[in-house]
C-alpha cells in the first residue's frame, strides 16, 4: 500500500516537471530574451550630441536594448574626456551589468575600464576602438580603412586619375588624432591617392600631407574651417584653384565649404570636389545642391544590431557575430570585431541608399 502511494506521488511530480518544461518551450524567443535580460543594466556612453550620427546611435541602442528587456543608462559627454570618465564611473557604481562605449579619447579610459574589469563588468567598444586595455571583449564598427579607400577611389574615378588626368590641386583633412578610426581612414585614403601625388597628377599645394599636420582635434568643424581659411589665404590667393578637398567627416566638410564661400568660391563654378562621412541630413542636402560631392553612409541601425548581439553574448552566453580577428589590435589584445560595410553615396545613388532604405524620407532632403 505504502509502495503504491509512493509511486503515485512520484508520477505526479514527474507530470508537473514535464508540464513546466512544456510551458517554457512554448514561449517566443523575444519573451525568453526579455526574461533573461530581466532588467539587467546597460551603460551606453556616447561622445557627443553635436553630430547627428551619435544621436542616432544612442537612440538605436537604447530602443533595441529596451525592447529586449534591458534597462539602459544612455549618457553623452559632449566631447569632454573627463565627463566621459565620470559617467563611466557612475555607471559602474550604479550597478551596470555591461558597458557599451564610444570613446571621445580612445586612450583616456584605461583606468576606468580596469575598474569595470575588476567589477566583472564586460565592456564593448562601439564604433571607436578602446586602446591600451585588456578590459574590452568585443568591438562593433565599420570597416574604417575601407571608408578611406572608398573616399580615395571616389576621387580616383570622378577625376579620371586612372586615365592619367590632372594635375589637380588637392588638400587633405584627417579626423581626431585620439580616435583610432581617424588613422585607419587616413591610411585608406593615402593607399589609393599617394601614387597620384607621386606622379604629380595630384598636387597638394600647401604641402600638408602628414597626419600630424592634417588631423582635426575632436573632428571639429570650427578647427577645420580655420585651417581651410589659412590654407586658402596662404597658398591659393594668387589665382590657383583648389580642385579637391578630402574631408573625413560631414562636419569637417561644412567647415571647408564655409571657408571656400568666404574666399569667393561659388557652387557650380570651379567649386572643388568635397568628400565626407556619415550621411548626415545636412550633408545629404548639400549633395543634392552640389555643395558636397559625396559622403560615406554608415547605417547606424545595422551597427546597433551587431552591438546588441554582443551585449547579449557577454551577458547571456553564446557567440556574437564576428567577421574580423586580425585588424584591431589595441596594443593590449587583438579585439574580436564585427565590421559593417560603409557605402559611398553621391547624387547618383542617394535615392537608393538613403531614401529607399528608409534612412531618410524624400521630404527630409527637400
Ligand atoms: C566615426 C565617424 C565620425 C567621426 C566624428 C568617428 O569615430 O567613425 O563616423 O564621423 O568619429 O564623429
Amino acid at each position: 500500500m505504502k509502495c503504491k502511494k509512493l509511486v503515485a506521488v512520484l508520477l505526479s511530480c514527474l507530470f508537473l516537471v514535464v508540464m513546466a518544461g512544456c510551458g517554457n518551450s512554448g514561449e517566443k524567443p523575444a519573451a525568453d530574451g526579455a526574461k533573461k535580460a530581466g532588467g539587467k543594466k546597460i551603460g551606453v556612453a556616447m561622445p557627443t550630441q553635436s553630430s547627428q550620427r551619435w544621436i542616432q546611435d544612442g537612440k538605436n541602442m537604447k530602443e533595441k536594448l529596451e525592447k529586449l528587456g534591458y534597462t539602459v543608462d544612455l549618457q553623452y559627454a559632449e566631447d569632454d574626456v573627463q565627463a566621459q570618465v565620470s559617467q563611466l564611473e557612475n555607471m559602474i557604481t550604479g550597478g551596470a551589468n555591461c558597458l557599451v562605449v564610444a570613446a571621445i579619447d580612445s586612450n583616456a579610459l584605461v583606468n576606468v575600464l580596469a575598474q569595470a574589469k575588476s567589477n566583472n563588468i564586460p565592456v564593448i567598444a562601439y564604433d571607436r576602438l578602446l586602446m591600451d586595455t585588456d578590459s574590452v571583449s568585443y568591438y562593433a564598427t565599420f570597416d574604417n580603412k575601407g571608408v578611406g579607400v572608398a573616399i580615395g577611389k571616389y576621387i580616383e574615378t570622378k577625376m579620371g586619375l586612372k586615365e592619367g588626368k590632372g594635375p589637380y590641386n588637392i588638400e587633405f583633412f584627417a579626423g581626431s588624432p585620439d580616435d583610432n578610426n581617424a588613422h585607419f581612414l587616413n591610411a585608406g585614403v593615402f593607399e589609393v591617392l599617394k601614387p597620384y601625388l607621386d606622379k604629380g597628377q595630384l598636387v597638394c599645394v600647401s604641402g600638408q600631407t602628414k597626419f600630424d599636420t592634417i588631423c582635426t582635434l575632436r573632428w571639429s568643424q570650427e578647427v577645420a574651417q580655420k585651417r581651410m581659411e589659412d590654407i586658402l589665404s596662404g597658398y591659393y590667393s594668387t589665382g590657383k584653384n583648389l580642385d579637391i578637398v578630402v574631408s573625413p567627416f560631414d562636419g569637417i566638410s561644412y567647415g571647408v565649404a564655409a571657408a571656400l564661400e568666404g574666399a569667393g568660391y561659388k557652387v557650380g563654378q570651379k567649386w572643388p570636389l568635397i568628400t565626407g562621412q556619415d550621411a548626415e541630413l545636412m550633408a545629404s542636402k548639400n549633395i543634392m545642391s552640389g555643395k558636397q560631392s559625396m559622403t560615406i553612409f554608415k547605417d547606424t541601425r545595422v551597427l546597433a544590431d551587431k552591438c546588441v548581439k554582443m551585449v547579449q553574448a557577454v551577458l547571456e552566453g553564446g557567440q556574437p557575430e564576428i567577421n574580423d580577428t586580425t585588424s584591431y589590435n589595441n596594443k593590449k589584445k587583438m579585439v574580436p570585431s564585427y565590421l559593417c560595410t560603409p557605402v559611398p553615396v553621391d547624387k547618383e545613388n542617394i535615392q537608393k541608399e538613403l531614401i529607399d532604405s528608409g534612412y531618410y524620407k524624400k521630404t527630409d532632403l527637400q
